[in-house]
C-alpha cells in the first residue's frame, strides 16, 4: 500500500490540528538526498540529535553541537518542499535560561529555515517553551526517555512505570499549557502513552510508545537498517539497506579486481560522438 504524498509543507498549527485525526507521519533525516526521499510522505522531518550516533559515530547525543545541528538542518531543508522541518536543540544549547534558548533557537530557525525546534523536558522546560512560543518560535516538546539526560535517568530505560507515571502526566500537561504544538513520547509504557494521548490537547508523537499516539517517529537509519550497531525494541526494520550496501560494495570490489569494471559502456573513446541533428 502506498502512502499519500503531501503537496505543501504543513505549519506547526496544521500539525496541532491533526490531534485525534489521521496519524502524523515523521522520520529523522540528516542529509539532502534522504530528505528528498521522504519529502511529502512525512508530515514533518526531524533533524534529530541522534545524528551524533547514526551519522557521526558518537556514543551518545551529548557531544552534538549547535553547529552540527545547523549544518544538517540546512542540508535537510534543501531537500524538502512538502514536509515541515523540525530541528532538535542540542544538549547545552537551551537548558540554562529561556534567554539562552531564544538566542540559540532563533539562530536555528533563521539559518536552517526550520518551521519549529524540538527540545527535551517537561515541567522543568515549561517556562522556556512559553518564552519561545510567545516570541515566535514553535516548539515540539519531548518527554519520557530524553536521551540528553541519560546520565541522570540511569541509561536508556523505559520511563513512566509505576509512580513515575504521575510525573509524566504532569510533564505532558505542562508542555501543552506552555504552548508546545506537539509532544514526542519516547519509550513510555503503552497504557501511559494512551492515557496521555487521551488527556492532552496536543498531538502525541510516539517512539517506543503506542500505535494510539497521534503520530509516530523513527530514526530513518534505524528503520532502513543502515544503523546496525544496536537495535532498540521499538525499532522495526522496514528495509535492510546496510546489507544491500555491503553486497553492492563486495560486487564492486570483485569487478574491480577482475578488471570487468569499468565496462565498455563506462569509458570514453578518442573521438567525440557526432551531435544529433
Ligand atoms: O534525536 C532524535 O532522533 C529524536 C527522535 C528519537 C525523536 O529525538
Amino acid at each position: 500500500m502506498s502512502a499519500t504524498a503531501r503537496k505543501t509543507a504543513p505549519m506547526p498549527e496544521d500539525i496541532r490540528a491533526r490531534k485525534g485525526g489521521t496519524p502524523i507521519v515523521s522520520l529523522t533525516a540528516c542529509t539532502t538526498p534522504m530528505a528528498e526521499v521522504m519529502d511529502g510522505i512525512c508530515d514533518f522531518v526531524l533533524v534529530g540529535d541522534s545524528l551524533g550516533m547514526v551519522l557521526h559515530g558518537l556514543s551518545s547525543t551529548l557531544d552534538v553541537t549547535l553547529e552540527m545541528m545547523i549544518l544538517h538542518g540546512k542540508a535537510v531543508r534543501r531537500g524538502l518542499s512538502a514536509s515541515m522541518l523540525v530541528v532538535d536543540m542540542p544538549f547545552g544549547s537551551y537548558e540554562e535560561s529561556p534567554q539562552q534558548a531564544f538566542q540559540n533557537a532563533s539562530r536555528v530557525m533563521r539559518e536552517t529555515g526550520a518551521g519549529a525546534v524540538k527540545l527535551e523536558g517537561g515541567v522543568v522546560m515549561a517556562d522556556t517553551i512559553a518564552f519561545l512560543t510567545k516570541r515566535g518560535i514553535p516548539v515540539m516538546a519531548h518527554i519520557g526517555l530524553t536521551p540528553q539526560s541519560i546520565n541522570t535517568l540511569g541509561g536508556y530505560k523505559v520511563q513512566g512505570r509505576g509512580p513515575q507515571a504521575e510525573q509524566m502526566m504532569a510533564d505532558a500537561r505542562a508542555v501543552e499549557e506552555a504552548g508546545a504544538f506537539a509532544v514526542v513520547l519516547e519509550k513510555v509504557p503503552e497504557s501511559l502513552a494512551n492515557t496521555i494521548t487521551a488527556e492532552v490537547g496536543i498531538p502525541t508523537i510516539g517512539i517506543g510508545a503506542s500505535a494510539q499516539c497521534d503520530g509516530q517517529i523513527l530514526v530513518v537509519d534505524d528503520m532502513l537498517g543502515l544503523f546496525t550497531a544496536f537495535k532498540a525494541k521499538f525499532v522495526k526494520r522496514f528495509a535492510h539497506l546496510g546489507d544491500d550496501a555491503k553486497a553492492a560494495i563486495a560486487a564492486y570490489a570483485s569487478e574491480v579486481q577482475a578488471r570487468s569494471f569499468p565496462g565498455p559502456e563506462h569509458v570514453f573513446s578518442d573521438t567525440a560522438p557526432k551531435a544529433k541533428k
